[in-house]
């Protein structure tokens, strides 16, 4: 079993990155807590408890900790996301709450009871985790692996010029992150899964089409270029009309930015590599995050030649295999929709 500790913003990726995860029946999700980032950190964990009663697994604890960035105003993105952070989709009110305790308090309980266990995935600004390795700097020797999904490394942002977006929001809690971890083993290092990578996770209407058909839908799932914006689905399986609906609003969004009519699905990569099952490879790196106001706000640099005589602080992933996370990812999430079956 993989224990995973998942922090995320849910967020269209988000949402397929932790419906992959429930899908899989080889990882325990031991707590997922919720970020302010795409959405309020309330708005998040909303979408992650009715995700979770979606896919049947209401049992999985959900967690709020901190509502806003360590010292700027949080910035949401309703314009990728959606106004809800799932894009087109609805889901019904959660009938379960989130936790009545920080999610930062039960992440250092939980690393706590169960040293070298847990793996731990970030898929939004790094706020929470900035604030428990303040609380417990033992964390990156407690946590078994943490994976990240943030930053751009010699490649354009997408936030900024130069920044991505995770980072963007909450620079400052990325430099204490990464700052933590510097002088650490290698082996103990955050892996870094940035856009010059995670964009090379392009989903395609495809690829939704495929999804719908491995999950036993009567009718192929076509979500086309040119149908009318905000069309929604008629799939008879209820997870897959979910996605659909939710990924149609991200293939909208690439569009609108002349990306095509695809969906960068950054935080599912970082979700297959915490799960143990994408292949990649990685470059040790010192990561420097620019956190003063200016042009040049949360960009990240990386170090890979040791020109500022820093220890390493990040294995930043330089290679993955697109086509083989998406066989994984959808021949797992279809299984789950036909087990769940149809309305
Ligand atoms: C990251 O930003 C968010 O909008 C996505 O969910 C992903 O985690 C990509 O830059
Ligand atoms: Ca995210």
């Amino acid at each position: 079993m993989t224990k995973i500790l998942f922090d995320n913003d849910t967020g269209i990726d988000d949402a397929l990155a932790l419906v992959y995860l429930l899908s899989r029946p080889q990882v325990e999700l031991v707590l997922v807590s919720s970020t302010p980032g795409n959405v309020s950190a309330e708005q998040v964990a909303r979408n992650n408890l009715a995700l979770l009663q979606l896919c049947g697994r209401p049992e999985v604890d959900v967690a709020v900790g901190a509502a806003a960035p360590l010292e700027i105003p949080l910035v949401t993105t309703p314009e990728t996301h959606g106004p809800q952070g799932l894009g087109y989709a609805e889901l019904p009110p959660p009938p379960r709450q989130v936790l009545d305790a920080d999610a930062v308090d039960l992440w250092i309980e939980a690393a706590r009871r169960h040293p070298g266990e847990l793996t731990a995935l970030l898929t939004a600004p790094l706020t929470n985790f900035a604030l428990a390795l303040r609380k417990e700097p033992r964390l990156p020797r407690l946590l078994k692996q943490v994976v990240i999904m943030g930053g751009c490394f010699f490649y354009q942002g997408n936030t900024t010029p130069t920044a991505e977006w995770n980072t963007h929001v909450d620079p400052h809690a990325a430099a204490e992150v990464f700052a933590a971890f510097e002088g650490q083993p290698e082996d103990r290092l955050p892996i870094v899964c940035a856009l010059e990578t995670t964009e090379r996770i392009e989903l395609h209407p495809e690829h939704v089409e495929r999804l719908a058909r491995e999950a036993g839908c009567a009718e192929p799932e076509l979500v086309l270029p040119e149908d009318p914006a905000g069309r929604r689905s008629t799939a008879t399986v209820p997870l897959i009309r979910t996605l659909s609906d939710a990924l149609r609003f991200y293939f909208e969004f690439h569009r609108h930015y002349d990306q095509g009519y695809v969906a960068h699905v950054h935080d599912v990569f970082a979700a297959a590599v915490a799960a143990g099952t994408a292949e990649y490879r990685t470059r040790t790196a010192t990561v420097h995050v620019e956190t003063r106001p200016g042009p040049l706000v949360g960009t990240t640099v990386a170090d890979y030649r040791g020109l500022w005589g820093r220890a390493p602080n990040a294995r930043i992933v330089s290679w993955n295999d697109p086509p083989a996370v998406f066989d994984e990812v959808i021949g797992s999430i279809s299984a789950l929709a036909r087990r769940l079956g149809e309305d």
